[in-house]
């Protein structure tokens, strides 16, 4: 009996030995069809190719495809658990043709896989075809040798297949398996088809046509083929059963489930395991594809998706959450043909038991209330919209979750009552926001994330995606379109335009519809709306078209590298400062980062050197960057360090990098771990290398760091090497020896100063520059006065020389003005016996004024002034004598 994951490979070998590349399941999130919300077809990831938009290097493809059915379009949600067929998650094998074969190749191609490698009982097969056909008719009959009973024309849309109400298109055929009349139901076609004896198994679709949004449609450029088969559907046909839950991988869900709840995996309780194994596999895969639980969007699927299961585990008995303690049981069943469970794991077992402990703190009493509300309730009565939406809105109960407890006892929830509550929140959230004080101009992003939701962000995967225009505006106010040369604001359902926040600038690049393109400038986001700001450069961009966006992925990547590099130098600021340092602002630009930090002096010098060498250290580590999803109080509780200035909802990303060496080895300690909604490389290595540009104060007790990484960090250093080089070329050193060489350069440099000081004073005294006798002292009024004017000198050179004066002298006056180039310095001196009659202070007074100078001080016997004009320097000698005369 094959297992699944060997049919899986037989299949996809098949098709390679036929010609086929065998191409990787596209992830869960479809890049490009904004319309879609999970991937649900094998065809998805090929649209592009029909259409012939896109071309690549293959034109037959072999795929098993991971798809999800929930939320959105195809939604099989509500089935899950009570059906034989119905899952959220399950893989489509699929082989396709890019204007390659068609019909003729096509139906053999199927026919001998099924009959010849399977080796399915070709008289159990029966097909349908389109009513209008003939060719598929013809083929069927020729090649498989199906009489005309067990080719089945259907006239309706489920022989017309298409993904949704655009895109590619065509008739297809569908094989069925009988499982034979012990089982009720009859032919498709037939008022019995709905029962469990004919089962479609594989679909081949002949696309063929291009369904326009205009409602035309038009032939594709060339004939195709998209074909789907479930792998669980010929999983149970091969493997003898009837219910898919009883395959190989289901059934090993099924049995973990049972076991980690010591229940018995079949009789009554085989609901609940069901809709766990099911649910286990479609949430597990999408947070492995980058869906997190949150409450909008593909997150609020998601989340719903795990609290219907969480629910069936309480059912079950389980006392502490579940879900996380299954996830190893899913990576050894699905781990080999999807290593992105593998590298996930923790990821998702910890996402996982996050959310089923926070639901289950209210999941106890949600359920009590939905008891006592249902008792009052006469027999099948519906529960009100009112008690729905208390479940929804205090107790966290989706919407769904409450319908699938009350589908057990057939009664369902008054859903007008619901969505009244609903809107009567939603005017009340208004009427709060008006109340807020924001201005009116944001009262458009309000109209917009009430009308569409907010923005679901994709850029943490993925750097280009569709969207579809939501709204183009103009100075404030809606357009329909926009020209060149215009600059308006652009609002998309989904983008990977990360919009300015926490400390990172907005994302930009450009913008292509069908018609137009523009150039992005910049993203902002208000009321969670994204808002593109678009100059708008060929053709015309529409409301309501869908386009392609594309960030600026090298400026992207600088960023991402300075917003990883700013949580790394955060962690070894507080290594090597200490646990005070806390961030209180930063930027994440493309050209640099800054960050600033309380901290309430400047760095060292080998301060600086020690951080760079961690943060260094932790770059060269180049381990995985990793983000999960967790209560903000969890978060702290791993030690996340939270940023400034973000203000925290219900749950938050954390960003962790980095292993810690302890001492011993590294024993799987997280360096860094910051509460973080920003983009982030995918491994420290990517980082390149980090350097400051050193430090400066940002303002009172918070320093500033502002610091590059990459090439940016490169270029700048080799500009310093090569100034060091330069520097020890005009030294004749090598540039080790720089600093030693500087330093002795430098004492020299002093040393000849204090020599040339010297020999100024020596000089001074004998007279000054250009003098060449000993100055003499006229007598005044009994007071021998020596005034001299220097030229060489400094003002700081004259004290020494007036008390070498006063020495020599013996009793005396002095009066020394120096000339130091447009600056005039004035001492005067006074020996002890003279202090009485004349001062030093009022000599240089009377001196400085007639020289453009004021004021002056000092004591009796030293004083010293300053002065502008040296040429009235016989002035100033002269108003001292006229002072001495008395
Ligand atoms: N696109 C078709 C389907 O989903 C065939 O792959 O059934």
């Amino acid at each position: 009996m094959p297992s699944l994951n060997e049919i899986r490979t037989t299949f996809l070998e098949y098709f390679a030995r036929n010609g086929h590349e065998i191409v990787e399941s596209s992830p869960l999130v479809p890049r490009n069809d904004p319309t879609l919300m999970f991937t649900a077809a094998g065809m998805v990831q090929f649209k592009n190719l029909f259409t012939g938009v896109e071309h690549r290097d293959y034109t037959r493809a072999t795929t098993a495809q991971k798809c999800v059915r929930a939320g959105g379009k195809h939604n099989d949600l509500d089935n899950v658990g009570y059906t034989a067929r119905h899952h959220t998650f399950f893989e489509m094998l699929g082989n396709f043709s890019f204007g390659d074969y068609f019909k003729s190749e096509a139906i053999p191609l199927a026919w001998d896989l099924l009959t010849k490698e399977f080796g399915i009982d070709a008289s159990r097969l029966l097909v349908t075809v389109y009513h209008t056909d003939d060719e598929a008719v013809e083929i069927w009959k020729k090649h498989a040798g199906l009489p005309d009973d067990r080719i089945i024309r259907i006239a309706t849309d489920d022989n017309f297949w298409s993904a949704g109400p655009t895109g590619p298109c065509g008739p297809c055929t569908e094989i069925f398996y009988d499982h034979g009349d012990h089982i009720p139901g009859g032919p498709p076609g037939s008022p019995d088809e709905d029962g469990d004896r004919f089962i479609e198994i594989w679909n081949l679709v002949f696309m063929q046509y291009e369904q326009m949004e205009d409602g035309t449609r038009r032939d594709l450029p060339n004939q195709s083929i998209d074909t789907g088969m479930g792998l669980e559907r010929i999983g149970a046909l091969l493997q003898g059963k009837h219910d898919n839950y009883d395959t190989d991988i289901l059934r090993a869900l099924i049995e973990a489930s049972a076991q980690a709840t010591g229940t018995d995996p079949d009789g009554p309780q085989n609901i609940h395991h069901r809709v766990i194994a099911d649910h286990l596999r479609s949430t597990s895969f999408l947070m492995a594809d980058g869906v997190m639980p949150s409450n909008e969007g593909r997150g609020y699927v998601l989340r719903r998706i795990m609290r219907r299961a969480m629910r069936h585990a309480h059912l079950l008995g389980a006392k502490d959450p579940l879900m996380h303690r299954l996830v190893p049981a899913l990576v050894a069943q699905m781990g080999q043909p999807y290593p992105e469970l593998g590298r996930a794991q923790s990821m998702i077992q910890e996402t996982l038991l996050s959310e089923e402990t926070r639901f289950r703190q209210t999941l106890d009493r949600g359920l009590r209330l939905l008891d006592d509300e249902v008792a009052n309730l006469p027999e099948g009565g519906a529960l009100s919209g009112a008690a729905a939406f208390k479940l929804y809105d205090t107790f966290g109960f989706p919407l769904d979750l409450t319908q699938d407890a009350l589908r057990e006892q057939g009664r369902g929830v008054d859903i007008a009552g619901f969505d009244a509550a609903m809107a009567e929140q939603k005017a009340k959230a208004r009427a709060a926001w008006a109340g807020s004080g924001e201005t009116a101009d944001a009262a458009i992003w309000f109209d917009l994330a009430e009308r569409h939701g907010t923005t679901e962000f994709l850029g943490h995967d993925t750097e280009q995606a569709e969207g579809q225009i939501l709204a183009v505006v103009d100075g404030n106010a809606p357009v329909a379109e926009a020209k060149p040369g215009q600059t308006v604001q652009i609002v998309v359902n989904q983008t990977p335009f990360y919009a300015e926040s926490g400390g990172q600038v907005g994302d930009s690049g450009t913008l292509t519809t069908a018609e137009g393109r523009a150039r992005i400038t910049d993203t902002r986001k208000s009321v969670g709306v994204f808002i593109h700001f678009a100059e708008i450069t060929e053709g015309v961009v529409k409301t309501g078209a869908g386009a392609v966006l594309s960030v600026d992925h090298d400026r992207r990547s600088l960023i991402r590298a300075n917003h990883s590099a700013t949580h790394l130098l955060n962690e070894a600021l507080r290594e090597v400062l200490g646990d005070h340092v806390a961030q209180r602002g930063s930027l994440n630009a493309p050209d640099r980062l800054r960050f600033d930090f309380s901290h309430n002096k400047a760095l060292t010098l080998d301060e600086i050197a020690e951080i760079e060498t961690r943060v260094n250290n932790f770059v060269r580590q180049n381990a995985a960057v990793t983000t999960r999803i967790m209560t903000p109080d969890d978060a702290r509780g791993l030690g996340a360090q939270a940023l400034f200035g973000e203000k925290y909802g219900d749950e938050v990303r954390v960003v962790s990098m980095g292993q810690a060496d302890t001492g011993k080895g590294s024993d799987g300690k997280t360096w860094s771990i910051e509460l973080c909604g920003g983009t982030h490389v995918a491994r420290t290595g990517d980082i390149g290398l980090f350097v400051t540009l050193g430090d400066s104060a940002s303002s009172a007790g918070v320093r500033r760091i502002e610091a590059l990484t990459g090439a940016a960090a490169f270029d700048y250093l080799s500009g310093q090497d090569h100034r060091l080089a330069q520097a020890a070329l005009m030294l004749k050193s090598g540039a080790a020896d720089v600093p030693d060489r500087l330093r002795g350069l430098l004492d020299e440099r002093k040393a000849l100063q204090n020599e040339v000081a010297q020999l100024r004073r020596e000089l001074a005294m004998a007279g000054g520059a250009g003098q060449s006798e000993q100055p003499g002292a006229d007598t005044i009024n009994g007071v021998p006065l020596l005034a001299q004017v220097l030229n060489g000198v400094t003002g700081k050179d004259l004290p020494g020389l007036v008390d070498a004066h006063k020495e020599r002298l013996g009793s005396g006056a002095i009066l020394l003005i120096a000339d130091a180039g447009g600056k005039v310095a004035v001492a005067a001196g006074v020996t002890p016996d003279l202090t009485e009659t004349v001062s030093a202070v009022d000599m240089v007074r009377v001196a400085v004024a007639p020289m453009g100078g004021k004021g002056g001080g000092g004591r009796a016997d030293m004083a010293q002034g300053g002065a502008k004009d040296a040429s009235a320097a016989q002035a100033a000698i002269d108003a001292v004598k006229t002072l001495l005369k008395g």
